[in-house]
């Protein structure tokens, strides 16, 4: 991972190449080179620096939450009764740029759906939290947002935002979902594939609930296709094994830098068939 320290050495070290190896300089009008070198490649580093704004650790506090919500072995009412609690503290632990799956998230959402269709597209957003997702799309001209949330706590917080109109208070992939099928244009998962969290068979209800010519938009932890049991080997081949049966076609699978703690993420879309 480049840091911020790193990312400034190699624009320093870049200037003084630039300078001395392509501009020959080695005279006092090289400090001028050098100056003004410095100032376009400092400026393309401030441009570059909101990668880095990103918390590259956990700190204690927030340490002690993922400990809990990502603890392996926890049926599912534990991991939502560990959300019960942090619920009241979810945003401001995650907050200053330590977390960005839903940033990530919103940012492909917008990208594949236009701006004139924003306003009556139908969103569905998955393990919504306490609805920093519906909260950027609100901003970016989404208006018809539902949530679907299994922990009440985190549900409290989501309902008080005033933004989503349906909410249910469910599970994803554990064939308890009373949604209707073919209901939304959208439906986004943001840093809801987690251990213990929605399930490989969560993938089904996703593509049931998106109507047909939607997109299911998800991001998650890069690392968690792999760490996490429930995922390894199995969660991109059954998207594959979907797409191969015609269900959905793959849009993007991007893998994106600054997702979590200075960690990667990926984001996947899906056009359903
Ligand atoms: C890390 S939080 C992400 C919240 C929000 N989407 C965000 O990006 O801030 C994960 C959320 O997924 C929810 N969750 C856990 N298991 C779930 C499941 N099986 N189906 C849907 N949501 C689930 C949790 O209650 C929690 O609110």
């Amino acid at each position: 991972m480049l840091t911020r320290k790193k990312f400034l050495e190699k624009c320093f070290l870049r200037c003084v190449l630039e300078c001395y190896v392509v501009h020959g300089l080695k005279t006092w009008y090289a400090f001028y080179i050098l100056g003004s070198g410095c100032t376009v490649h400092l400026d393309l580093a401030l441009i570059n620096f909101a990668q880095f704004d990103m918390k590259n650790e956990e700190d204690e506090s927030l340490q002690v939450w993922t400990k809990q919500v990502f603890a392996s072995g926890q049926k599912p009412t534990q991991v939502t009764a560990m959300y019960d609690n942090w619920s009241k503290t979810y945003e401001e632990n995650l907050g200053e740029g330590k977390y960005r799956a839903h940033i990530i998230a919103v940012d492909e959402v917008v990208r594949l759906v236009p701006e004139e269709q924003r306003r009556q597209v139908r969103v569905l957003d998955v393990g919504a939290g306490t609805g920093w997702v519906g909260t950027e799309l609100l901003k970016l001209g989404f208006k018809n947002l539902d949530a679907l949330e299994p922990s009440e706590g985190m549900m409290n917080q989501l309902k008080s935002t005033g933004i989503y109109t349906l909410k249910y208070q469910e599970f994803l992939g554990l064939g308890q979902n009373t949604i209707p099928s073919d209901t939304y244009d959208v439906v986004v998962v943001s840093g809801a594939m987690c251990e213990g969290h929605v399930p490989v068979r969560g993938i089904d209800d996703m593509v049931r609930v998106t109507k047909p010519g939607g997109l299911v938009v998800i991001s998650m932890r890069l690392e968690f296709l792999e760490t996490v049991e429930e995922y390894r080997n199995r969660l991109e081949p059954h998207m594959n094994q979907l797409e191969q049966k015609g269900v959905w076609h793959k849009v993007a699978r991007t893998v994106v830098p600054g997702y979590y703690c200075g960690k990667e993420g990926v984001v996947f879309s899906y056009r359903v068939v």
